[in-house]
């Protein structure tokens, strides 16, 4: 089947620095359909030669693997360009017209993609219902809708009815890049694809669970933006919580985008609600020192660059471990990580009780480098019987050649073949606000636990490694590991 790409927001930084790229890198590896187009559509007034030329040069800076100039030349003949508003019906008619002239009279499946502002998506679904695009002609009608997917429980809410209006949920793909990455995927692999260790993977075994996304960089210029959302809104609503879905989900029973999609939601049904003191206890809000400076952010401004949330998942697998969320700019680096602190042995026969803390430890390791790493404990040689920790590595780059693909490709090419696997689902959104929406409520109540400043470039408050050691655990905060 023939294949159509619409891009809205076809002039933004997304298209030039993500998508166009990713779409560049599939066809250079020939995974697109061979009959393929993109079609971008923005206010700004190009024509097709003006669009293409405007992306040649992100394209060459954002591709990974190298740039072939006759590759882009043959791939960018598939780029076409419609100026168009949003809040025009008559440019969707336009477009409408457009598409019909460029692709087969046989049809073509079709995918839209909302790469315009957030404030905008309600507005284009409902044009693009309206203008007979979502539905009508032969093909398939999928679209795609970027983060960040409502503010909260009730704006998310009101956009999945404004979306239901027009599309049914098996056509919307609402994206996640975590879910993209290579390293998000593996644990899928590791989890379900191994059998050593599922029959470790829970309450018996495991102490607790450490999630860190920690980034280097500072809010930038996009004060506008990072103010009004924050780093639970920005980080934890959705990457945080997909990877807390993929380290504690039941296995499915097949590899299905459903069944998945339902194991995932499972977990979020089990979290355990916070309530009165919770908040305090269980949540630590900080702020990097030079916040208030930084252009565009308001002097009265509360908004958190941190956070660490302590969550429980009420079930038989999970009863009473701990998950430890984390997330925060200007971080001692970048990294992400999932750590996976089991208990230490039940009966000690080398003297010295083994620390919890230096007990089996795995650590997926999700970027910079891409890979994991088993901590145990082995004999150091030449003592009588002393142990120490040792590391057993696996890492992507040794096995593969080439550098990994941005995460775009792979959510690309599976909305293109149609397979939701990895993206969010309507109840999976409204689930996630719904564990969000209390605490940061609660964070804008006089019970809120204190805003903690740090110094950029460390690994948060110092007063976060205190609250950890109060409960007799340490973070791993190892840069990167691998
Ligand atoms: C985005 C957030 O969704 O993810 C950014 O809006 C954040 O604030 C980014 O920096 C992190 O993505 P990655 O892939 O660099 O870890």
């Amino acid at each position: 089947m023939a294949h159509t790409i619409v891009i809205f927001g076809a002039s933004g930084d997304l298209t030039s620095r993500k998508l166009i790229p990713a779409l560049y890198s599939l066809y250079k590896k020939k995974r697109l359909p061979q009959d393929f187009r993109v079609v971008g559509v923005s206010r700004k007034p190009f024509d097709h030669a003006g669009w293409r030329g405007s992306l040649l040069e992100s394209t060459v800076k954002f591709t990974e693997s190298g740039f072939d100039h006759a590759v882009w030349d043959e791939f960018s003949q598939r780029l076409f360009y419609v100026p168009g508003d949003i809040g025009k019906l008559q440019d969707f008619q336009v477009l409408s017209e457009f598409l019909a002239t460029v692709e087969p009279e046989s049809g073509a499946d079709r995918v839209y993609y909302l790469s315009t502002m957030p404030q905008l998506y309600a507005e284009a679904i409902e044009k693009l219902g309206a203008s007979g695009l979502a539905n009508g002609g032969n093909g398939q009608r999928r679209v795609i809708i970027e983060k960040p997917f409502g503010t909260d429980l009730q704006t998310a809410r009101k956009l999945n009815a404004q979306v239901h209006k027009v599309f049914s949920e098996e056509q919307v793909y609402r994206i996640d890049h975590y879910l993209g990455k290579e390293t998000v995927q593996n644990l899928f692999a590791m989890r379900f694809g191994n059998s050593i260790f599922e029959p470790l993977w829970n309450r018996n075994y495991i102490n607790h669970v450490q999630i860190t996304v920690a980034e280097e960089v500072l809010i930038g210029s996009r004060a506008d933006y990072y103010d009004k959302s924050g780093i639970l809104r920005d980080m934890f609503q959705n990457h945080i919580l997909q990877l807390l879905m993929l380290t504690a989900m039941e296995p499915p029973p097949r590899f299905d985008a459903s069944m998945i999609r339902d194991e995932k939601v499972q977990v979020l049904h089990s979290v355990r609600p916070m309530s009165g003191g919770d908040f305090a206890a269980q949540t630590v809000r900080g702020r990097y020192q030079g916040y208030l400076k930084e252009p565009g952010v308001p002097p009265d401004s509360q908004t958190e660059t941190f956070a660490i949330l302590k969550l429980y998942v009420d079930n038989w697998r999970w009863k009473d471990v701990p998950f430890y969320l984390r997330s925060g700019k200007g971080m001692s680096c970048r990294s992400s990580q999932i750590v996976i602190q089991f208990k230490s042995p039940p009966h000690l026969l080398f003297g010295k009780k083994v620390r919890d803390f230096d007990a089996n430890r795995l650590v997926i390791q999700i970027q910079p480098a891409e890979g994991i790493q088993l901590h145990i404990q082995s004999k150091v040689p030449d003592t009588e019987m002393k142990t120490r920790t040792s590391t057993l590595e696996f890492r992507f780059d040794g096995v593969d050649s080439g550098a990994m693909p941005d995460g775009y490709q792979r959510l690309l090419l599976d909305a293109i073949n149609g397979d939701a696997s990895l993206f969010a689902r309507s109840d999976e959104v409204e689930l996630s606000w719904g564990i969000i929406d209390p605490i940061l409520g609660a964070w804008r109540s006089p019970a809120a636990p204190p805003l903690l400043d740090y110094e950029p470039g460390m690994w948060g408050p110092p007063e976060a490694v205190e609250w950890m050691r109060e409960q007799h655990r340490e973070w791993f905060d190892v840069c990167p590991v691998l």
